[in-house]
């Protein structure tokens, strides 16, 4: 299983080398057809349905801005590798050179980075922030959290932004290669859930759409959530997955994740109404299911993207030539990034063939 993750790994840089070449979303390249095979994990649902609190439960760390009300207001794309041993750190790709191991800090440069665009406001840019996570703790995964969707435009916002906000989490949603985290808080009803609605337009089968439920510990007494996190009142064709995060008083009082996890092992645990199914719920177990389906998907997708690779590198290699020396120096270094890692790929792609049992599974 070493290769699957090695090659997981390789996926999330080529992915990373693309979007900084500015290819992503654009032309017909082999590289926004290789971006499009790649798949990437986006977070959706409703303004304070409990977004950010789910990804940052699932890397395991606390850094991103957390709260009511609009907090995240640009797509933040979040790469995260395993390594195997060391400091855990974080590096922004609109700063190269500064590697981040004080996590509050990595959260301060988000707002930070956020504001750069849009100023203190409550304004959204779709223009993404790209962030990688590099720990010994993290499984490797390509994570994108999104503006939440709302109903009306609040004081300090455009008219438009409802709509706005509908057509960026659209764009990113209804990609083939995107798998949904449909966020739906259990203290509302699931029939007015904004992370259904969306995910089902972009994905009628719910094949790529994995249903999360957040706020299982707000729901009014002598009620529970059975009913959704047993596929009775929507069905999808993953299994629902129940939540508890912290509460907006244990982000005041700093509860540290290692704390909280534990408090949501034991809220599952002990749940007279959830106990039977606690091993399949919680954010771990959420981090589990996903890891396993993106490999799954990587390697059905294994014969596509390896071709896409191949006329990628066949693509860069004719590129490189063309462009001789001296390139500029920054769009010739990503491509040889890319064709570096295109041709990892394929030799890992390789040995994993050569090393696995002929033609069975692992
Ligand atoms: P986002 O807007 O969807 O990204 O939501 P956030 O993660 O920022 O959370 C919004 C608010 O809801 C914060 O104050 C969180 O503390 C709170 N919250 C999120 N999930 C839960 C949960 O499962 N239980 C409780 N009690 N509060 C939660
Ligand atoms: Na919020
Ligand atoms: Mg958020």
């Amino acid at each position: 299983m070493a290769t699957m993750e090695s090659l997981i790994g390789l996926v999330n840089r080529i992915q990373r080398a693309c979007t900084a070449l500015g290819d992503y979303g654009g032309g017909d390249t082999a590289f926004s057809s290789l971006w499009d095979a790649l798949p990437s994990v986006a977070v959706v649902g409703g303004q304070s349905s409990g977004k950010s609190s789910v990804l940052e439960s699932i890397v395991g760390r606390d850094f991103l801005p957390r709260g009511s009300g609009i907090v995240t207001r640009r797509p933040l794309v979040l790469q995260l590798y395993r390594i195997d041993g060391g400091q855990e750190y974080a590096e922004f790709s609109h700063l190269p050179r500064r590697r981040f191991t004080d996590f509050a800090m990595v959260r301060k440069e988000i707002e930070d980075e956020t504001d750069r665009l849009t100023g203190k406001s409550k304004q959204i840019s779709p223009v993404p922030i790209h962030l990688s996570i590099y720990s010994p703790n993290v499984v490797n995964l390509t994570l994108i959290d999104l503006p939440g969707l709302t109903k009306v435009a609040v004081e300090g916002q455009s008219e438009n932004i409802v709509q706005d906000i509908e057509n960026m989490v659209r764009s990113y949603i209804e990609k083939p290669n995107s798998i949904i985290l449909a966020i739906s808080p259990a203290n509302q009803d699931i029939a007015t859930s904004d992370a259904i609605k969306i995910s089902r337009e972009v994905d009628p089968t719910g094949e790529r759409t994995f249903g999360v439920l957040t706020k299982l510990d707000l729901m009014d007494k002598g009620t529970n959530a059975l009913d959704v996190l047993e596929g009775r009142s929507y069905r999808l064709q993953h299994p629902w997955v129940g939540i508890v995060n912290r509460s907006q008083a244990d982000i005041n009082k700093n509860v540290d994740m290692v704390v909280a996890r534990r408090r949501e092992r034991e809220y599952f645990a002990s749940s007279p109404d959830y106990g039977h199914l606690a091993s399949k719920m919680g954010s771990e177990y959420l981090a589990k299911l996903l890891s396993q389906h993106l490999e799954s998907v990587i390697k059905a997708r294994i014969p596509s993207i390896t071709s896409l690779i191949n006329k990628s590198i066949d693509e860069l290699e004719s590129e490189m030539d063309n462009l001789g020396r001296p390139i500029a120096v920054d769009a010739g270094a990503q491509l040889y990034t890319i064709l570096e890692l295109c041709r990892a790929f394929d030799r890992i792609f390789k040995e994993h063939l050569d090393g696995g049992r002929p033609g069975g599974d692992r």
